[in-house]
């Protein structure tokens, strides 16, 4: 099969396409024939090593394992003991925190939150939500725990995680003031955002006492910064961790009042995420859910796509199509 490698860590000209032995199943395992994946910020900056604790997980030289996580596909062959899938079932979730989806087959075990792919979503946009999606929404139910009414604004509102949490919080009930540049204000409205904020005009930060929660979707903000914006109990949460949100957090959890936080998504259980998938299911079958694409490109084309996802501006999701 081919797939996808870094000789090293660095520049997108690391990424190498090469010939695998193509995995079989195991025992309780299936696997998936792979149509379609993302290229991410988080796969950038696992192949740059930055921050470098990344080489920590990915390998302390060189990347050890084929990259990438969401996944949208075909079973195509079943180990012994799989009863939930059949060949040919179209599914879509993520193998993370496993990575392995920059490949044209993966084997999973049945723990994994894959689930059925439903007909009216694209496989380009099954894979997208393998990655936005379900970082999104533990970010505003679990962290937030978004009630209905409640004012959140969302930094990054045009990229993937953005697009997603603009309509989950729509779905939540709650009112949403979505950040982004001029180019994409048409988009977020028509996801459902009450109000939006050019960045390139004004500074959101600047408000006072607005906001139950702002969830810095792309991690350009700071606690400190957005402070004087939340509501008395508001809560600030980013999707990029650092040293100063970090100590926020640590210290805003032993007080009353406005609170930091951050989370890392990808290191939930399978049958957590898995949950998230089908409740992802019912939105999309009501309409109530879809996946911005921004660009696709082919297998041989990733060198491409992470230059494209390097520069920080794509809108929804980048898409690797197989
Ligand atoms: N904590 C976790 O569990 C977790 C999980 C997955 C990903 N992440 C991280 O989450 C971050 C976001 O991922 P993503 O895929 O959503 O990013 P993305 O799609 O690459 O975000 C790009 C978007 O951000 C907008 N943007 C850039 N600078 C901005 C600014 N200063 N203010 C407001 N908007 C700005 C861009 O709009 P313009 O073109 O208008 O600038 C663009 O549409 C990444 O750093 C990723 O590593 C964290």
């Amino acid at each position: 099969m081919k797939a996808i490698r870094y000789t090293k860590y660095g520049s997108p000209d690391v990424i190498k396409v090469v010939n695998e032995t193509t995995p079989e199943p195991k025992e309780g395992e299936y696997r998936i024939r792979i149509k379609a994946t993302t290229v991410t910020p988080t796969d950038c900056a696992v192949r740059r090593a930055e921050p470098a604790i990344t080489r920590l997980f990915a390998g302390l030289l060189r990347p050890r394992d084929i990259p990438g996580d969401s996944i949208a596909g075909v079973i195509d062959a079943i180990g012994e003991g799989v009863t939930e899938f059949a060949v040919g079932d179209e599914v879509y979730g993520t193998s993370a925190p496993k990575s392995g989806a920059h490949a044209e087959y993966i084997c999973l075990s049945s723990e994994s939150p894959i689930v059925r792919k439903p007909e009216q979503l694209s496989f380009d946009e099954a894979a997208g939500i393998g990655d936005g999606a379900i970082t999104a929404l533990p970010f505003l139910r679990d962290v937030a725990k978004l009630q209905a009414g409640q004012h959140i604004l969302i930094n990054g509102a045009s990229g993937a995680i953005g697009t997603y949490a603009i309509q989950l919080s729509k779905n939540y009930g709650a009112k949403v003031t979505a950040v982004c540049s001029g180019k994409n204000v048409q988009m977020v409205k028509e996801l459902g955002a009450d109000e939006v904020v050019d960045y390139t005009k004004d500074d959101f930060t600047k408000a006072v006492s607005k906001y139950d929660v702002i969830f810095d979707a792309v991690g350009k903000s700071s606690f400190k910064k957005c402070k004087m914006a939340l509501t008395s109990n508001g809560i600030y949460m980013t999707t990029v961790p650092n040293l100063s949100v970090m100590f926020s957090a640590m210290m805003t959890s032993i007080v009353k009042g406005k609170k930091a936080t951050f989370a890392a998504t990808g290191l939930r259980k399978g049958p957590e995420k898995k949950k998230d998938f089908l409740f992802f299911n019912e939105q999309i079958k009501l309409n109530q859910l879809k996946s911005i694409i921004d660009k696709t490109f082919d297998f041989d084309q990733f060198k491409e796509a992470h230059t494209y996802v390097d520069k920080g501006h794509k809108v929804g999701n980048v898409v690797i199509r197989l």
